[in-house]
C-alpha cells in the first residue's frame, strides 16, 4: 500500500485546478441506464470510485469508454443483458446502490447487492428502498440482495416524503421516476449541487423535472429517454478542501473553475475563521489574514449547510487555531476517526458522541499516520503541511477514491510531499 511523506513547513503559493465532483459523476453514470441511447459526460474526473463504477456498470453489459484520460466517459447501455449487481463489487463502493432506481425503472426488475456499511457508519438503504416502494416497487431483501420488481406496467408516479436529507435516496427515486407513469413527487428532497447536476442532465435526456435545489421535486413521467452529452459539475469538496490549503501554511492559493455559490456556507465559516475568499474570473482565491486562524463552531448539515465531507478538513485547521472550536457532527454516526490520528500529531481534542471540542496549539508535530477514510485521509495530509517535520500518511488508497493527483497539485504550489510507492 502506497504512503504519502510530507516535511511540513512550506509556505503555499500558486493555483490548483479543481476536477468534475465524484459525487455527481457516481450518480450520472448510473443515469445512462435509463436509456438505449449514449450518455456521454465530461469534466469527468479520474479516480478509484469512477473505475469502480465503469466496472459495475459493464458488469450489467453496459459500454463505458474512456477517453481524454478518463476526463469523458462515453457510455451506452443499450445492449444491458445482466441485471444483477454483484456483491464483489458493491462492498467496494456504496455509490453502486445508484444502479437500482434506473435499472428498475427501464426494464422493471433488478437484482442490487446491499451495500455494506463502511469506516464512517452504518450507512442502511431503507430509504431508497422505501421511495422505490412509493412508486409501486415490490422489494424482496433475502441473501444479502434487494430482489426488486416494478408493477406490471412499469412503475407509477407515487409521492414520497423523506423522513430526514438523503443524497443517494434522493438520487435514486428521483432517476426512477422520469420512467414512472404519471406524477411523483419527492418531498425534503436533497438539495447538493449534484443533485442539480443530475436533474439538469436527465433532462437533456428528455426528463420533465422541476424543483431541483428545493426540498421538493416534481417529475412527470416520460415514455423513454434520449441520449446526451453533459459536463460533470465542479467538484465542491475537492474545492473546500484545496481552499483551506493555504490557511495551514500561509500564502494565496487560487482555485481554478472554483464556484462560490457550491461553497457558500463554507466560505462563511472561513471569513469567521479570518480566511479571505476573493471570486476570481479563473475561480477562487483565498488566503488568510494572520498567522493563525481564529477557533470557530462548526454544525454540519445538509446543503446548503456546512457540508459533512468538510468537517475533517476543518478539524485539522482548527487544531492550531487561536482558541477553543467545538465541531458537531449531525449527518453520520462515526465520523471523528481523523480526530485520534491528529491528536498522535499533537493535537487536543475531546470527542463526545456526536461533539468534538477542539483546543488550539501554537504548532502540530509530524508523526506516522493512518488514513481510515477518504476525508480523514485528505485532513491529515493538510494538516501535515504546516506541521513541524515529517508526517508518513499510510494506507492512501482511502486518498485515490477521491483526490486526483494530490501531490502533484500540492508540490506545484510549494508543499514538500511525494507518494511512496508501497509492497
Ligand atoms: C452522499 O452519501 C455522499 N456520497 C457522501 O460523500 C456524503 O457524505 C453524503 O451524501 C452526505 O452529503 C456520494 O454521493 C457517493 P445520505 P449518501 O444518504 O447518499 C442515512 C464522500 O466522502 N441514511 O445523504 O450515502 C445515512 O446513514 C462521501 O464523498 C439512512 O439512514 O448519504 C447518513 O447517516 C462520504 N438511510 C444520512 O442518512 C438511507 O436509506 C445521510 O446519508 C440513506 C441514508
Amino acid at each position: 500500500m502506497d504512503s504519502i511523506v510530507i516535511q511540513g513547513g512550506a509556505e503555499l503559493n500558486g493555483e490548483i485546478p479543481i476536477a468534475g465532483a465524484k459525487n455527481a459523476c457516481l450518480t450520472l453514470m448510473p443515469a445512462t441506464l435509463l436509456s438505449d441511447e449514449p450518455l456521454t459526460l465530461t469534466n469527468a474526473p479520474r479516480l478509484s470510485d469512477i473505475k469502480t463504477m465503469t466496472e459495475l456498470l459493464q458488469s450489467l453489459g453496459a459500454e463505458v469508454t474512456r477517453m481524454q484520460g478518463g476526463q469523458v466517459l462515453a457510455m451506452s447501455s443499450h445492449d444491458l443483458n445482466n441485471h444483477t449487481a454483484d456483491y464483489d463489487i458493491v462492498r467496494k463502493m456504496r455509490a453502486s446502490i445508484l444502479v437500482l432506481g434506473p435499472m428498475l425503472a427501464r426494464d422493471g426488475h433488478a437484482v442490487v447487492s446491499l451495500p455494506g456499511g463502511c469506516a464512517i457508519g452504518a450507512r442502511p438503504v431503507d430509504l431508497h428502498l422505501k421511495a422505490l416502494e412509493a412508486m409501486g416497487a415490490e422489494l424482496d431483501l433475502r441473501d444479502g440482495y434487494v430482489h426488486a420488481k416494478a408493477p406490471l406496467g412499469g412503475l407509477r408516479g407515487g409521492t414520497f416524503e423523506f423522513p430526514f436529507v438523503s443524497v443517494g435516496a434522493t438520487e435514486n427515486a428521483l432517476m426512477a421516476a422520469t420512467l414512472a407513469k404519471g406524477t411523483t413527487v419527492l418531498k425534503n428532497a436533497a438539495r447538493e449541487p449534484e443533485i442539480v447536476d443530475l436533474a439538469q442532465c436527465l433532462r437533456k435526456m428528455g426528463a420533465q423535472i422541476e424543483g431541483e435545489g428545493t426540498s421538493t421535486l416534481t417529475i412527470q413521467g416520460v415514455d423513454r429517454l434520449h441520449g446526451a452529452t453533459h459536463p460533470v459539475v465542479t467538484d465542491r469538496i475537492e474545492l473546500g478542501t484545496y481552499m483551506l490549503a493555504p490557511a495551514f501554511t500561509g500564502g494565496t492559493i487560487e482555485c481554478l473553475g472554483g464556484r462560490l455559490d457550491l461553497v457558500a456556507a463554507f466560505a462563511e465559516k472561513l471569513d469567521e475563521a479570518g480566511i479571505n475568499v476573493e471570486e476570481t474570473a479563473r475561480g477562487l482565491k483565498v488566503s488568510r489574514r494572520a498567522d493563525r486562524v481564529r477557533a470557530v463552531n462548526v454544525v454540519t448539515e445538509p446543503f446548503p449547510g456546512f457540508p459533512t465531507d468538510l468537517q475533517a478538513q476543518m478539524m485539522a485547521l482548527l487544531c492550531t487555531a487561536d482558541g477553543t472550536s467545538v465541531l458537531e457532527e449531525t449527518i453520520f454516526e462515526n465520523r471523528f476517526m481523523h480526530a485520534p490520528e491528529l491528536i498522535r500529531m499533537g493535537a487536543k481534542i475531546d470527542v463526545h458522541g456526536g461533539h468534538a471540542t477542539v483546543t488550539g496549539v501554537d504548532r502540530l508535530k509530524g508523526a506516522p499516520v493512518m488514513a481510515t477514510d477518504l476525508r480523514a485521509s485528505v485532513s491529515l495530509i493538510l494538516a501535515a503541511l504546516a506541521a513541524e517535520g515529517e508526517t508518513v500518511v499510510s494506507r492512501v488508497y482511502h486518498l485515490d477514491r477521491g483526490y486526483e493527483h494530490v501531490e502533484e497539485k500540492l508540490s506545484a504550489c510549494g508543499a514538500r510531499i511525494e507518494r511512496v510507492k508501497g509492497g
